[in-house]
């Protein structure tokens, strides 16, 4: 079968469409026929060999899949084979078909389309288990979005969104606000310049800001953390900016704000049960019509390399997903 395959840590532009063998499932596993698989700025760091877990080369990158099963394992309900799912598909998505933990695969309503599943696995799971779990948003709160117009930070402001907040999207160019205003945004930020504080409060204008969703970190977070509203939330996601910040604990004591680490992979590590709640709460909202999961652009396979390529580079908008 027909795959992206990572023989060596580096550059992506070094990716290659090889063929490799079909995946055999072992007891509990589930073979999908994958038919879109979401990219993100982890897939990168999987890549570079530069993320905190990890793949064993060679490996097939990518793991935000969306498919139908085709075969399973011994020890599976063998009624699963026809069902749409999505799941997240850690030993490797970019492929025509890919090996998952059968009882981990979401079964997917008719309504959602194979790409729309695979641009939200991660990133809407990550946006529910940070804003509501974590970050318990109310109706009527004000969450600001650092690097807003990434896959990330998009799915963020189409959760805020639906939970009835007011969203304000930060990030670097008029092109990129300019989608977080298409997603829904209701004020955005240039963060670029170093006065970025200043444009804050000027876009606040008064209103107080109660929650931080940081998938940046860098120069940023520390700025974020001080314009917080007293009892805010500052909810660290990610670190695309390259900086691991280090923030004086005199700030969160003197804002009574707190800092909260979000960390969704290493919470459905710990609890095998935790992700299907997860998913099965993105697809009700998406049901009820109060978030839209939608990836920015579709590709082919072929171009997944250039595709990683740019989410590393700062040059992607959106969530990109590879058509098979
Ligand atoms: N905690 C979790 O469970 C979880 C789950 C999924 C992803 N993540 C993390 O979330 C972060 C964002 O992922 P993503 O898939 O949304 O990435 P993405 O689509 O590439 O978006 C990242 C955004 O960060 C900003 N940025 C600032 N400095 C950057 C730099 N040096 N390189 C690249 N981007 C930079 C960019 O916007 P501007 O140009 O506007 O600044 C970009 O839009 C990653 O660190 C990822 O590992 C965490």
């Amino acid at each position: 079968m027909r795959a992206i395959h990572c023989t060596a840590y580096g550059d992506p532009k070094d990716l290659i469409v090889a063929e490799i063998a079909e995946p055999s499932p072992e007891p509990g596993d589930a073979v999908v026929a994958v038919e879109a698989v979401g990219l993100g700025f982890v897939d990168g760091l999987h890549v570079r060999g530069g993320y905190q877990v990890k793949r064993p080369l060679p490996f097939v990158p990518g793991s935000e899949i969306a498919g139908r099963i085709v075969a399973v394992g011994p020890a599976v309900r063998p009624d699963l084979v026809g069902q749409r799912v999505m799941a997240l598909a850690e030993r490797g998505g970019l492929a025509e078909r890919a090996l998952v933990t059968a009882e981990q695969c979401i079964p997917l309503p008719d309504g959602i389309s194979a790409v729309a599943a695979a641009s939200s696995v991660v990133n809407y799971s990550t946006g529910i288990y940070g804003l509501e779990t974590c970050g318990r948003v109310q109706p009527g709160e004000t969450v600001l979005v650092l690097g807003a117009s990434g896959g990330v930070g998009m799915a963020a402001i189409d959760i805020a969104k639906g939970m009835g907040a007011t969203v304000v999207a930060a990030a670097s160019s008029a092109d990129k606000l300019a989608a977080c205003r298409a997603r829904g945004a209701d004020l955005l930020v240039d963060y670029s310049g170093p006065e970025w504080r200043r444009a804050l409060e000027q876009v606040l204008a008064g209103r107080r800001l109660d929650v931080v969703y940081d998938p940046v970190g860098d120069r940023w977070s520390e700025t974020a953390f001080r314009c917080l509203a007293p009892g805010g939330r500052h909810l660290v996601v990610g670190f695309a900016g390259g900086d691991i910040p280090r923030i004086p604990l005199n700030l969160p004591l003197l804002k009574r704000a707190s800092i909260v680490g979000v960390d969704w992979g290493g919470h459905v590590r710990a609890d095998k049960g935790a992700a299907r709640p997860l998913f099965e709460r993105l697809l009700e909202l998406a049901g009820q019509g109060l978030i839209s999961p939608e990836p920015s652009a579709t590709y082919p396979l072929e171009e997944a390399p250039s595709v990683i390529e740019r989410l590393l580079g700062r040059a992607n908008i959106g969530k990109p997903v590879i058509v098979m």
